[in-house]
This record gives structure tokens, C-alpha cells and sequence, in this order.
């Protein structure tokens, strides 16, 4: 009655994970199982992402979807891809900042961006890999794309982070919490209690300012608080769930207003430089970045989280990882 035939590889869109890791493994099953997209995992280490694609296919009659997610160790199978998501590299460890994993990582984005572009050179590039704001420089330069291709995720966890302790304090529903956190994805990261809102009352009418500085340092350690708690390994749930909502603003071309880190020119005064900021994403990744109306003090701490930032990226020079 019916006619066996190869299951058709792949239908429409199609998103490439580098790095079969706890995030990429996440992201996977989120994209599949929410019906956004086919997914190719690729990981350095045989076995490892065909045994966990074939998990996620295992699990397909369950989760009531027709999704492929394939896994493999050969970049020319993440052919055609309209989104590549970036999570190779090394965790961090208990004691280890974002940023002792500079080098490692470095030289691991230097070598999977532009062996991944190969094969897709029109993908939206999504940087997840730490310390975020360097590697997402360092992608975008070693890929050769335009500024607006290529975007790194940590405002949409980090702002997640925010909204989930706010909700918590207030015993409210996360619903009604909006939160915006800008700067990079460091301890220098800048919440913004100003734009960070129940039900569109700004926080700073709804709580103390030691109770707010309590929640904006807890959202600075959001990662760290995790990687003591753990001790062997770090974060992946809320980061695939913040990697997931870019990937589908992309693709469904939503212009969802999202903190990113995006490629500056200029805009709040920073340079060349990728740093968390509001953007609109869609299909072309970035259409704009928004520009808030920041205070002094704001800006100022936006300006020093883009000094520690730069000097990240420059110490990729030395490295031999960065031309100067
Ligand atoms: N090419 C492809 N895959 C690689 C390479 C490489 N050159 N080097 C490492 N990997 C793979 C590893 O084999 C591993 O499967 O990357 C994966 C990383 O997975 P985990 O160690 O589980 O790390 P994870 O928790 O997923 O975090 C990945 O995301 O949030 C960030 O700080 C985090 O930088 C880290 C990244």
C-alpha cells in the first residue's frame, strides 16, 4: 500500500548546530520538537552527534513531529542551511571566568565559522560560544560577511535571567515581566531597571533600589551562580531557550525587538565592536539596532563593558587569532 521510500532529507528550513554539547543538544530537541526547523548537528567528536540525532528521531513519534535532525562530523552534510548556530567550544569550569576561555574558544570559532560558511555562505550566523561579544567579533571577522549576518546571544538570556528573578521577588507571573540588559556578556553586562517593566510599570515604581541592585548583581552572575551550583559544567537550558527565540525570529522574519550582540558603527557612540544591544531581528538578521534614550550613568556603564570587550578582542592579536 505504500511504496517504501528514503525518508525525504530534508523539507524547508534547515539549521545547522556546530557543537553537539548540552546547549546544541538542547537547541536541537527545542527546534525540532517545536516544529521550527530540520536540524544538522555537528560536533569534532565521532558518534557523538549521530547517536544524539538519532535520540531526538527516536523520540519523534512522541513529540509529534516529522522533523530530520541528523548528526554528523562532515561540515558538506550542513549544506544549504538558512541559520548556523555556534556552540562549539569548552564550559566553563567552577573558578574559570567567561573569559579564561578566550584562547580555547578562539581557536575553535576561528576554525568552524568559515568551514561551516562554506557550505552555507547566505546562513544568519548565531554566536553562542564564551566569552560571547570576542567570539562573535571573531566570527564575523574570520567569515568575511556583512556586520547584519552575523549576531551573538547573551542580551536574550541574560534579560531572561532579569525577567525570571524579577517575577521571582515579586511572586508575579513571568508573563507580565519585560527586562532589557545591554553591554556584553560579562560581569560588566548592564541591566537596565528604566526599561525593565511589570505590565509596563518600570521597575524602578515597583521596587527599592536595594532590592533592584540585589536582582541586577544576581543577573551579572546568573552564569556563575549556576557553574558553582553545578561544578561540573554550565548553563544550557536558558541558553538554548534564548538561542531557540533568536533562531525563530529569524526565520519567521518576526523583527522581534531582541537584545543581541550586534556589530556597531557608531551607534551609543561604540565602534567596531559587537556588543549587546536591542535590535530588530529578522530574516537578514539585523535590520536595525535600536537606539535607547540612555542616561549618563547608563551609557557610561555601557561605554566600560565595551572596554573590557575591546580588550578581549585585541588580546586575540597577539594570540596570532586576529589580524591587527
Ligand atoms: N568542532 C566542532 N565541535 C567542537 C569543536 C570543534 N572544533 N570543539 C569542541 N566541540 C564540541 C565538543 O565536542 C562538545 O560536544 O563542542 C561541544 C561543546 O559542548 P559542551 O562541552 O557540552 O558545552 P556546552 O555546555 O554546550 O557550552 C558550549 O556555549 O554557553 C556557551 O560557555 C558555553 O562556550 C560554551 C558553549
Amino acid at each position: 500500500m505504500f511504496k517504501p521510500t528514503r525518508l525525504q532529507k530534508f523539507s524547508s528550513t534547515r539549521v545547522t548546530v556546530i557543537g553537539a554539547g548540552n546547549v546544541g543538544g538542547t537547541l536541537a530537541q527545542r527546534l525540532a520538537e517545536k516544529n521550527l526547523a530540520d536540524v544538522v548537528l555537528l560536533d569534532i567528536a565521532p558518534g557523538k552527534p549521530q547517536g544524539m540525532a538519532l535520540d531526538l528521531m527516536q523520540a519523534r513519534a512522541i513529540e509529534h513531529h516529522d522533523r530530520m535532525i541528523i548528526g554528523t562530523n562532515d561540515y558538506s552534510e550542513t549544506a544549504n542551511s538558512d541559520v548556523i548556530v555556534i556552540t562549539a567550544g569548552v564550559p566553563r569550569k567552577p573558578g574559570m571566568s567567561r573569559d579564561d576561555l578566550l584562547r580555547v574558544n578562539a581557536e575553535i570559532v576561528a576554525e568552524v565559522t568559515p568551514k561551516a560558511l562554506t557550505f552555507s555562505p547566505k546562513a544568519i550566523v548565531v554566536v553562542v560560544t564564551n566569552p560571547l561579544d570576542v567570539m562573535t567579533y571573531l566570527a564575523w571577522k574570520v567569515s568575511g560577511l556583512p556586520g547584519h549576518q552575523v549576531v551573538g546571544m547573551a542580551g536574550a538570556l541574560d534579560a531572561s535571567r532579569f525577567q525570571a528573578f524579577i517575577a521571582m521577588e515579586l511572586g508575579i507571573s513571568i508573563e507580565d515581566v519585560t527586562a532589557m540588559v545591554m553591554g556584553g556578556h560579562g560581569d560588566l553586562m548592564v541591566p537596565l531597571p528604566r526599561y525593565s517593566t511589570v505590565s509596563g510599570v518600570p521597575l524602578t515604581e515597583l521596587m527599592t533600589e536595594e532590592a533592584i541592585a540585589r536582582l541586577v548583581e544576581r543577573t551579572r552572575n546568573g552564569g556563575a551562580e549556576i557553574v558553582q551550583l553545578m561544578q561540573t559544567g554550565s548553563a544550557y537550558f536558558a541558553p538554548a531557550s534564548a538561542a531557540y527565540e533568536m533562531v525563530d525570529a529569524i526565520l519567521l522574519n518576526r523583527r522581534r525587538i531582541i537584545p543581541v550582540a550586534a556589530y556597531l558603527n557608531g551607534e551609543y557612540g561604540l565602534y567596531d565592536i559587537f556588543m549587546g544591544v536591542p535590535v530588530q531581528l529578522g530574516r537578514r538578521g539585523v535590520d536595525t539596532v535600536v537606539e535607547l534614550n540612555l542616561a549618563e550613568n547608563e551609557l557610561a556603564a555601557l561605554h566600560n563593558s565595551a572596554k573590557s570587550v575591546r580588550q578581549n578582542i585585541d588580546s586575540l592579536i597577539p594570540m596570532g587569532l586576529l589580524l591587527p
